[in-house]
């Protein structure tokens, strides 16, 4: 019988957990045992006994908890001196960040570790039930209004009154990829009035059905410009970036609230927000800054912080908005990690399947090597 580890997650402020009640009593019915690290749960509300209610064995020592195990499963990557207390061969999912942590990687490597990333995780159809970066991104764009809808002196919706209307406020997202569309819909059951913008022409017609306004660019982006075959966006040409700042400085100087979610894979964050932007907009405005963990779409944004500016311009650069609903974000993740985990353990065995793209894509490190090229080679390995 092959041994599940879920551990309690150690990085600060993390309150997610990568099982669930749900998902451990699924694991057991296909034959595995499941081990939870006494408190694993607290954070998101799951007691121990409830993880005993649905058949996992308790583990205090983390070390014998990581010993045992076939299969870890894990949020935040795990520390390299955790590395250390694997099984070799054992296997582990987790969000890695593979490219920004080469020691973690090649410790990985060294204990023969299977290492799977779940932000690596393909997006394709057969993968969308494990696609952990869609889950954490629905959560984040949900977040991200509510805290600025709390931050912000402004009511959100149009309200007539007996003292007169008060006006909706105004937000406008800057990305509409999972979580801007998601900021979207927020927004809009608040009341907002919601502008939103994204190079990838493709999404116009779903801000639209959201009831936001797309706003144009003015020149037609071809599909080929604005993303690659994945469906990722590009970084823009020099004179199309213009364009866009020129844009910006309109729209985000007549909002009240700014949400931004710009990002490039593999790439910092485009700064979409500059200071001059920022001293242009009012007193009490609001910037959520969704992209501060690749750096931030707004040149004040402080990452991990609340940050207002000279001006009275509120700039939040937040690092873990999932972590702040962490009831959803870990049953979300909880399921995503299940139904990856299924794909690979069948019939009580571990089958990697090499050819399957989903293995192909997420696998980092397998049988002593760090399988992907573009990893060996952004960390500089023959
Ligand atoms: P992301 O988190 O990588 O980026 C967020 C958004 O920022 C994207 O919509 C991107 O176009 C936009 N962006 C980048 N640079 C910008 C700029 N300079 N100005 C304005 N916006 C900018 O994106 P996410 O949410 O991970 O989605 C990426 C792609 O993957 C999308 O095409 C999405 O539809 C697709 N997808 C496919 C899935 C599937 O088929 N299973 C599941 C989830 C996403």
């Amino acid at each position: 019988m092959l041994t599940i580890a879920v551990p309690r997650e150690i990085a600060a402020q993390e309150k997610r957990v990568s099982a669930t009640p749900e998902t451990v009593k699924k694991m057991a019915s296909k034959g595995l045992q499941v081990k939870v690290q006494s408190g694993a749960g607290e954070g998101s509300f799951i007691s121990d006994a409830a993880f005993q209610q649905a058949g996992a064995l308790l583990e205090k020592d983390v070390k014998s908890l990581y010993g045992s195990a076939d299969i870890v499963l894990k949020v935040q990557e795990p520390m390299v001196s955790e590395v250390q207390f694997l099984k070799e061969g054992a296997v582990i999912l987790s969000f890695f960040q593979p490219l920004s942590n080469p020691d973690l990687v090649k410790s990985l490597a060294a204990k023969k570790i299977s290492s799977f990333s779940m932000e690596l995780v393909p997006r394709i159809t057969r993968a969308q039930s494990m696609d952990a970066l869609s889950s954490m991104a629905t959560v984040a764009g949900y977040k991200a209004v509510l805290l600025a809808a709390n931050e912000s002196p402004k009511l959100f919706p149009l309200l007539m009154t007996a003292a007169g209307m008060v006006r909706p406020a105004k937000v406008f997202i800057i990305g509409a990829g999972v979580a801007g569309l998601q900021a979207i819909a927020t927004a809009k059951r608040l009341g907002a009035v919601v502008r939103a913008f994204d190079t990838r022409p493709v999404v116009a017609e779903q801000v639209k059905s959201l009831g936001a306004e797309f706003v144009s660019l003015g020149v037609e982006l071809k599909q080929e410009e604005a993303h690659d075959k994945g469906g990722y966006a590009k970084e823009l040409s020099a004179d199309v970036h213009q364009k866009e700042q020129a844009m910006l400085q309109k729209e985000v100087t007549q909002a009240d609230i700014v949400i931004t979610t710009a990002l490039i894979p593999g790439k910092r964050a485009p700064i979409l927000i500059t200071k001059e932007m920022v001293s242009g907009m009012h007193a009490g405005s609001v910037v959520v800054d969704l992209a501060a963990p690749q750096g931030g779409n707004c040149e004040g944004t402080k990452p991990g912080e609340k940050a207002i500016s000279n001006n009275g311009v509120i700039i939040l650069g937040y690092l873990n908005l999932p972590s702040l609903m962490p009831v959803d974000s870990s049953q979300m993740y909880a399921r995503n990690l299940l139904n990856f985990l299924f794909n690979f353990y069948r019939d009580g065995k571990i089958e990697m399947r090499m050819e399957d793209e989903i293995i192909q894509g997420a696998l980092v490190t397998h049988q002593g090597e760090i399988v992907q090229k573009a990893i060996r080679e952004k960390l500089q390995i023959a």
